[in-house]
């Protein structure tokens, strides 16, 4: 090994492979901010538009700049009609990630941006991008049942038009903060598998729409986005909240080492900060409802964990109570990584529109375990 070779690590684990200004994370403080502004603050007080902004240029917006920035969102959420005719022809029965991923990558078919040098035209493919993924994801949910596609409603706000657009009728005002808020704790989140997919796709100057395709197949995986989903059908299959200290038992006497879907992250030994204030906007959508049985039975869970892991620093993720939230909201539940796409796409921009500047192509080494001076044997003469 050449003396200046790093030794090889697993995962890339804790190994710096970029420079970035755009998101920070204190796992032992239970801290995320973006661009410096704590996660919670921007959940509370900003929405989706604002924050994908301030995650893009770097800065929150003039009120003049945001104004002509949801404008802009506005006009580009309506996709060429043969991208609706391309969602037609996957079969219903595929997965909604994998319907995003495809329609992702047919938008720079309708739209190029096939060179990467031009600010603008970089600026408008961001733009794109975050208004139409939305229109895609609305439009895949219906034409798979069978139900016509909804177009975009330009009076109503990015979350309020997703939601339109998945159900035909607009959102409760709560239902709309808490679908905003999930939007936002999920835009941006570092160096994680999908962001990283996106700088090393960006790095080739691949144009942005291959660049995001790359990123919602990064997240598919159920090691990073799926989480969520599987911790619904666990509280499911717990059943309630007087279920849950038999259900618990009996998963470790089986296996020890079994994990709480939902609980523990590699980065925050506390709980997510995101998991604590989903659970605010949570709550106050169920005070105008009830509170669903699935709640109860999480937040019994979460109570029952804190005294077997707790000393371990294993605690909710946000992926604990979002499920619970996209299911209360009629949404279904292979449409929630999707969900979590939609909101991702403005950090994963923001990290391909930083490695554009002073780009490098990422081109790491390896370890070679293979064979050497292997003999070819012709074909006639192999068994
Ligand atoms: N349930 C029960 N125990 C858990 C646990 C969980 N969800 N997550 C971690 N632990 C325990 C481990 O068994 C280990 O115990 P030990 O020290 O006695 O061996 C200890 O906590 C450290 O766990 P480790 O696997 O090293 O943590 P990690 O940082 O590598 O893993 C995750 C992080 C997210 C992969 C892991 O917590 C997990 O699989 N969680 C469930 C899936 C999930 O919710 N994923 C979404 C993440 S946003």
């Amino acid at each position: 090994m050449p003396a200046d070779m790093v030794p090889f690590r697993p995962g890339l684990e804790n190994v710096e492979a970029a420079k970035s200004a755009v998101s920070e994370i204190d796992g032992k403080r239970a801290v995320l901010e973006y661009r410096g502004i704590a996660v919670e603050t921007l959940a509370k007080e900003s929405g989706y538009e604002e924050t994908a902004w301030l995650l893009m240029k770097g800065d929150l917006p003039t009120q003049r700049q945001l104004a002509e920035f949801d404008l802009e969102l506005r006009s580009k959420r309506a996709v060429h009609f043969k991208l609706k005719d391309l969602l037609k022809c996957l079969p219903a029965s595929a997965h909604p990630m994998d319907a995003l991923q495809s329609a992702t990558a047919a938008l720079g078919a309708f739209y190029p941006c096939r060179t990467v040098s031009d600010p603008a035209k970089n600026w408008d493919a961001a733009v794109r991008l975050t208004a139409a993924l939305p229109t895609l994801v609305a439009a895949f949910a219906r034409v798979r049942r069978g139900e016509e596609v909804l177009d975009p409603r330009s009076d109503l706000d990015h979350a309020a038009n997703f939601y339109y657009m998945l159900f035909g009728k607009e959102p409760t005002p709560a239902a709309r903060k808490v679908l905003d808020a999930c939007l936002i704790l999920h835009a941006e989140h570092n160096m994680n598998a999908s962001t990283f997919t996106a700088r090393v796709v960006g790095s080739s100057l691949a144009n942005p729409y291959a660049v995001i395709s790359a990123a919602v197949g990064s997240l598919a995986g159920p090691l990073h986005g799926g989480a969520n989903e599987e911790c619904l059908n666990q509280l499911e299959q717990i059943g309630s909240p007087a279920g849950v200290q038999g259900w618990l038992d009996a998963k470790v006497a089986k296996d020890p080492k079994f994990k709480v879907m939902g609980l523990g992250h590699r980065v925050y030994k506390v709980k997510d900060p995101r998991a604590t204030v989903l659970q605010e906007f949570a709550e106050q959508m169920f005070a105008e409802t009830s509170r669903p049985k699935n709640y109860e039975t999480a937040l019994e869970l979460e109570r029952v964990c804190a005294g077997v892991y707790g000393a371990k620093g294993v605690y909710p993720n946000v992926d604990f109570y979002s499920g619970v939230v996209y299911q209360a909201l009629g949404i279904p539940t292979d449409v929630f990584t999707p969900i979590f796409a939609i909101g991702r796409v403005a950090g994963w921009l923001a990290h391909w529109l930083e490695q554009l500047q002073g780009n490098r192509i990422f081109r790491p080494e390896q370890e070679y375990t293979g064979k050497a001076n292997v003999a070819y044997v012709p074909l006639e003469k192999r068994p």
